[in-house]
C-alpha cells in the first residue's frame, strides 16, 4: 500500500505507552521494543508517555518514564511537555498544555500520521482511548472501540463466543451486590454446577490480576471477595486441567492466523508471578500438536477475531483439556505483550514475519482501516 505521506516526509508515528492501568510497566517494556524496531528510514517516532496519574507527556521515552517513576523524581521528564489530544478532528493533533520551553517541541506536537497505542488493560486496551482517537480523527493501530471493549469484558466476550458456536468452558457470572446480598446461595450454585477446582476472575482485568484458583469452599469465598475488590462483575469458571495454546491474528477484514504456540506456566496456573516475575514460564513455538488440532486452533482464532469485530491484531488464547482433548477458547487480548520475546511477535516470526515487518504491517492496517471508515457517510443527504 502507498503510504499517504510517502515522498513528503517520514510517517510520523505517535507511540503512546504507560497509562492508568495495572499493566503500566508491561506497557513500558512493550513500547521500548516497538520504538527500538520502528525503521528510522520510514518513521519519525514521537513518544507519548502517560503517567500513572493519566498525564500525557510529549518527548519522554519509555525509559525516562520508568526511571522517573522508580526514583520518584521528575528528573528524566524535565525535557517533556504536558500535552492533550482534543477530541476535535479539525485539530487532530496534540496540543501543549503550557508554553513550551523550546519552540521545536511544538513542532513535534504537530500532526501525527498515525498513533500506536501500546497500552495494556484499562484506559488503553478497553476502548476508552480508542474512543478519544476516533473523536480526534487520528488513525491508530489495533482494534476499534467495540472490539477493544469486548476484548476486555470476559462476560460479553463469552456471550459472543457462545452465539457463534465457539466452545468455551462452563461459567457463571455474579454482580458484586448479589454476592454481598446472598453469598450462601451463590456458593451453593457454584458447587452444584461447576465444582472444584474453579477459577474466579474479575470480569474486566488482565495479566491474571485478581484471579484465583479455588480448591474448596473457603478458597472460593476468599477468591470471590478478592475479585470483587477489582470489579463489580465476577466470573466463575469450571477449572480444567489443560495445556495453554495461543495464536496470533493479524489483519482487518481478512485476518490471518499465525502458527500456534504453547505456554508452559511455571506455577499451578499462569498467574501474574509466572507471567512477569519469576521468568521460568516457557514458550514453545510451534506447539507440539497434531496438524488437525493446530488447524482448528487457527480456524477458531480467526472466527473469534471476526466475531468480536476486531481489527489490526489480537492474540487468541485457548485451553486444550488434557483428559478429553476438548479445545476451548479462553480469551482474546487486543494489545498483547509486545517485547521481542513476547508470544505475539514470536508467533509471527515463526510464521515468516519479522518484528520490523510486523510493525510495518500494523501501521499499514491502521491507515487502511482509517481510510475505510472515512468512506462512511456521517451526514444525512435527503
Ligand atoms: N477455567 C480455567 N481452567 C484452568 N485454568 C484457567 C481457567 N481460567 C483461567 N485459568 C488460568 O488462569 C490464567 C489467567 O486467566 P485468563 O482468563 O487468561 O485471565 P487474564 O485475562 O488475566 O490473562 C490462564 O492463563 C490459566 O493459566
Ligand atoms: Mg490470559
Amino acid at each position: 500500500m502507498q503510504h499517504p505521506q510517502q515522498g513528503r516526509h517520514k510517517l510520523r508515528v505517535g507511540v503512546i505507552f504507560g497509562g492508568r492501568s495495572g499493566e503500566h510497566e508491561v506497557s513500558i517494556a512493550s513500547a521500548t521494543s516497538i520504538i527500538e524496531h520502528l525503521d528510522p528510514n520510514k518513521y519519525e517516532v514521537v513518544p507519548i508517555a502517560i503517567t500513572q496519574e493519566g498525564r500525557w507527556l510529549l518527548g519522554a521515552g519509555p525509559q525516562h518514564l520508568l526511571a522517573a517513576e522508580r526514583e520518584q523524581t521528575s528528573g528524566g521528564l524535565s525535557e517533556s511537555l504536558a500535552v492533550t489530544l482534543p477530541g476535535d478532528p479539525t485539530v487532530g493533533h496534540l496540543v501543549p498544555l503550557s508554553q513550551p520551553e523550546r519552540p521545536e517541541q511544538v513542532a513535534t506536537a504537530g500532526q501525527l500520521d498515525v498513533i500506536f497505542p501500546v497500552l495494556h488493560g484499562t484506559y488503553g486496551e478497553d476502548g476508552t482511548l480508542q474512543g478519544l482517537l476516533e473523536m480526534a480523527g487520528v488513525p491508530y493501530v489495533g482494534c476499534g472501540v467495540l472490539g477493544s471493549a469486548l476484548g476486555m469484558d470476559k462476560e460479553k466476550m463469552k456471550m459472543i463466543f457462545q452465539a457463534v458456536g465457539l466452545p468455551i468452558v462452563d461459567y457463571l457470572v455474579y454482580r458484586r451486590h448479589e454476592w454481598e446480598r446472598d453469598p450462601v446461595s451463590i456458593v451453593a450454585a457454584i458447587e452444584a454446577r461447576l465444582g472444584y477446582p474453579s477459577f474466579v476472575k474479575p470480569a474486566n482485568l488482565g495479566s491474571s490480576v485478581g484471579i484465583s484458583k479455588a480448591h474448596n469452599r473457603a478458597e472460593l469465598e476468599q477468591a470471590i471477595a478478592l475479585a470483587a475488590e477489582y470489579d463489580g462483575k465476577i466470573i466463575v469458571e469450571r477449572g480444567i486441567d489443560c495445556r495453554e495454546l495461543e495464536c496470533a491474528v493479524l489483519g482487518n477484514d481478512e485476518p490471518l492466523a499465525s502458527v500456534v504456540g504453547e505456554i508452559i506456566p511455571s506455577n499451578e496456573f499462569y498467574d501474574y508471578r509466572s507471567k512477569y516475575i519469576d521468568n521460568r514460564s516457557q514458550i514453545v513455538i510451534p506447539a507440539d500438536l497434531p496438524p488437525e488440532s493446530a488447524e482448528l486452533v487457527r480456524h477458531y482464532a480467526v472466527k473469534a477475531f471476526l466475531a468480536l469485530d476486531l481489527s489490526g491484531l489480537a492474540r487468541v488464547d485457548f485451553f486444550l483439556e488434557k483428559a478429553s482433548g476438548q479445545l476451548y477458547v479462553n480469551e482474546v487480548n487486543t494489545m498483547p505483550g509486545f517485547t521481542t520475546i513476547s508470544m505475539y511477535p514470536k508467533l509471527w516470526q515463526a510464521s515468516g514475519l519479522s518484528y520490523e515487518q510486523l510493525l510495518d504491517r500494523l501501521i499499514e492496517l491502521a491507515l487502511e482501516r482509517h481510510a475505510d471508515r472515512q468512506r462512511n457517510r456521517t451526514r444525512l443527504q435527503l
